[in-house]
């Protein structure tokens, strides 16, 4: 059965020592409180060394924020799947849409990137979402099957069932404006449904989807009780261990 996953998003956010400290915080919040679900964080690459130092393993995952679309070479300033890796870093988000949108990624680079961070035992987190103006005109299920379908469905199904997908409307993240539970539910029975049609009803009942964009303490016990929001990605409120741990604690 597919796991429940709470994952923070840190962005380009914090220093190295104040990284540090947040990750320790929240390492030793979770083992005072058990979570009733996988908690990650996900943090810039310059903090991905020294965290994984600072937190228990056992009790918080660890993932960077993007990789590179190549193994190793020529590419000055890029970070590669196999670095993330050798970090101790399990996760990785890939396709966020601040990527998409600042930084040009496509569906042709992220099925590199994909392929790069499962070859080397990475769990990529998968974004999708649609802008505001696809949500306005009505778009915005072919949207974001499409991004499944161009970024995803070259994966085989046993590779396809080591993806974790986050659903993030644009027009919700970094706004304060979230989802509607309802909105949510509906996108990510959607995705669910895309993803039967492809690999079958089994491998889309163990695809874990989280929710993304402006979730919180105040708002995720009603998401997360939603049966297709497997929980949620994270970005401002992961940046305050007490507002993580609220929203880890709705579940
Ligand atoms: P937010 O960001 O929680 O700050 O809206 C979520 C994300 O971009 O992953």
């Amino acid at each position: 059965m597919r796991k429940n996953i709470v994952a923070g998003n840190w962005k380009m956010n914090t220093t190295v020592p104040e990284g540090v400290a947040l990750a320790k915080e929240v390492s030793e919040a979770l083992k005072a409180t058990k979570a009733n679900c996988d908690v990650v964080i996900c943090v810039p690459f310059t903090h991905l060394v020294p965290v994984a130092g600072a937190i228990d393993a056992a009790v918080l995952g660890l993932g960077a924020e993007n990789c590179a679309d190549h193994k190793s070479g020529a590419y000055t300033g890029e970070v590669s799947a196999p670095m993330v890796a050798s970090t101790g870093a399990k996760y990785v988000i890939l396709g966020h849409s601040e990527r998409r949108q600042y930084y040009g990624e496509t569906s042709e680079t992220l099925r590199e990137k994909v392929a790069l961070a499962l070859e080397n035992g990475l769990t990529p987190i998968f974004c999708i979402g649609e802008v505001l103006e696809e949500r306005e005109n009505g778009t915005f299920n072919e949207v974001v099957a499409k991004q499944v379908e161009e970024g995803l469905f070259n994966l085989s199904a046993e590779d396809f069932g080591k993806i974790v997908l986050a659903y993030e409307p644009v027009w919700a993240i970094g706004t304060g404006k979230t989802a509607t539970a309802e909105q949510a539910q509906d996108m990510h029975a959607h995705i669910r449904a895309v993803i039967a049609g492809k690999y079958g009803q089994e491998v889309a009942n163990n695809t874990s989807i989280l929710y993304g964009g402006s979730c919180k303490a105040s708002n995720a016990p009603e998401l997360f009780a939603k049966p297709d929001v497997d929980g949620g990605l994270i970005g401002g409120a992961s940046l305050k261990c007490a507002d993580f741990m609220g929203i880890v604690n709705a579940f």
